[in-house]
């Protein structure tokens, strides 16, 4: 497309062009780069209208509730793949051939475990530690294991140590759950497809072997499918900026699942099933419904809204029927927590205050649900969101570690402080 620019009036009838550029898909983009040299910066807290990057990755219309990765969408996505599939394709742009899914099922088998040394940092941690905690401890700690796939200028360190993030994530979370209810490590088997190896070390017993049910299995796999991306949110930004920095890979992951952690974004889920028991009847719906318009009352309805959807997250909807199969599977069909979900989800979608505001359910407000069914404490649900969303974090951290615009992540302030002033001594002060 020919050179497309917005023609910007400034102070003092000075003007700049800046350039327009175009995406496949979504907002034009206001190219701003050079409005610093104008001596002007934007202002723009929590990056409503900020393009931070350009990425090939995953687009989202918040508008329509479309959600794409690599340009498939994600119902058809949740509905025909699985998640190595998406692995695969959200790594390298391309759908897999039989071939190709082969081998990069046996890369990440040959990561599957942890170093046996990593037993050992579980027990420095208290029994109760939030899992969460120790993820972030657990997944840093990896970069002193792999001195050999830590120079992230090389395009094959780059790729083992992708390989590895991946391979272990299930590992680590199933070992964390283990270490919290005083049960042994299990081992991975690479004769499992990925959520049902991460399931069986969840569940299995040295003393016993068992299989896990193949529908809890493809509903873990599919809520993997759903979290595994969604283009620049808070924790994958978090990644691209320490990635920018150098740093290694491992603690870029672990400063992802840092940012996850908050309830305002990957801790909603475990929230959302919080404030569903908090509810505990439908009776009440009213009285929380009423705290969450209140301006004066810092509650707000877990699971609910979005800063991209302004409509129905297309996941939420993929998480509904998954919730729904395995509620039927394990016997909870008519589970109280689950009719509460739907009736406040309807009351909710009729009140003016959620339709004005375009509040909608996101994916975090059935997950909660659906994991807890599965026999996922709810501790753990914010460790599954982070073990899904560690391909979405590397894959953008690998796009941006090859992209000849990469450089280091440093945001400008609008800053407000005190003038300059001289120091005062101490006897002068009042
Ligand atoms: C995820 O970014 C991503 O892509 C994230 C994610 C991913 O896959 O990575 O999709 C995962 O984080 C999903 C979101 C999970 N979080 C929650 O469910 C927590 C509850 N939701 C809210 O905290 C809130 O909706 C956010 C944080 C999700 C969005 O915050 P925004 O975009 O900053 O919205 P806002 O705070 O500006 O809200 C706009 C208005 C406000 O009212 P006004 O100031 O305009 O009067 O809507 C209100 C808010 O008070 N509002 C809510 C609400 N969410 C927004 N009111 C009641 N309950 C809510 N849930």
């Amino acid at each position: 497309m020919a050179d497309r620019k917005v023609d910007l009036i400034l102070p003092g009838d000075e003007g700049m062009e800046l350039p327009l550029q175009s995406p496949t898909l979504g907002n034009d983009v206001i190219n701003i780069q050079n409005l610093s040299g104008k001596g002007y910066f934007t202002y723009d807290p929590g990056f409503v209208s900020t393009a931070s990057c350009e990425s090939t990755i995953t687009y989202i219309d918040g508008a329509e509730g479309v959600l794409l990765y690599r340009g498939y969408p994600i119902e058809q996505l949740a509905e025909h793949s699985d998640f190595a599939e998406v692995s695969y394709l959200l790594m390298n742009g391309e759908l897999p051939n039989v071939q190709q899914k082969q081998e990069f099922q046996d890369k990440l088998n040959n990561h599957t475990l942890v170093h046996e040394q990593m037993r050992n940092f579980f027990n420095g941690f208290r029994r109760d530690a939030h899992p969460m905690a120790i993820m972030c401890g657990v997944v840093g700690a990896l970069s002193s294991f792999y001195h050999d796939s830590l120079d992230v200028n090389d395009p094959t360190c780059r790729e083992t140590a992708a390989f590895r993030l991946i391979a272990k994530m299930p590992t680590i979370a199933a070992m964390c759950y283990k270490y919290s209810i005083g049960l042994p490590f299990m081992y991975p088997q690479n004769s499992m497809g990925y959520a049902e190896n991460f399931l069986n070390m969840m569940y299995a017993t040295p003393t016993e072997t068992t299989t896990p049910n193949p529908v809890l299995a493809n509903a873990m796999d599919k809520i993997f499918i759903l979290h595994a991306d969604h283009e620049q949110n808070a924790s994958t930004s978090t990644v691209r900026l320490a990635g920018s920095t150098g740093a290694n890979p491992f603690a870029c992951i672990s400063a992802g699942i840092a940012a996850l952690w908050g309830p305002a974004h990957g801790g909603a889920n475990e929230a959302a099933l919080n404030m569903l028991m908090e509810i505990g009847d439908v009776s009440r719906v009213g009285q929380f419904i009423k705290r969450a318009k209140d301006k004066n009352d810092p509650f707000r309805l877990m699971g609910f809204g979005h800063r991209v959807y302004k409509n129905y997250d297309p996941r939420a909807k993929v998480m509904r029927e998954t919730c729904h199969q395995v509620l039927e599977e394990v016997g909870l069909k008519d589970d109280p927590i689950f009719k509460l979900a739907l009736e406040l989800e309807r009351i909710a979608l009729e009140d003016d205050y959620f339709v004005e505001k375009k509040l909608y359910p996101n994916v975090d407000y059935y997950s909660g649900i659906t994991l807890s069914a599965i026999g996922i404490p709810s501790a753990m649900f914010t460790v599954i969101f982070a073990l899904a969303r560690t391909v979405g974090w590397v894959s953008h951290w690998l796009e941006m570690m090859s992209s000849p615009e990469l450089r280091i992540g440093r945001p400008r302030q609008l800053y407000t402080g005190s003038p300059c002033r001289d120091y005062i001594p101490m006897k002068k002060r009042t």
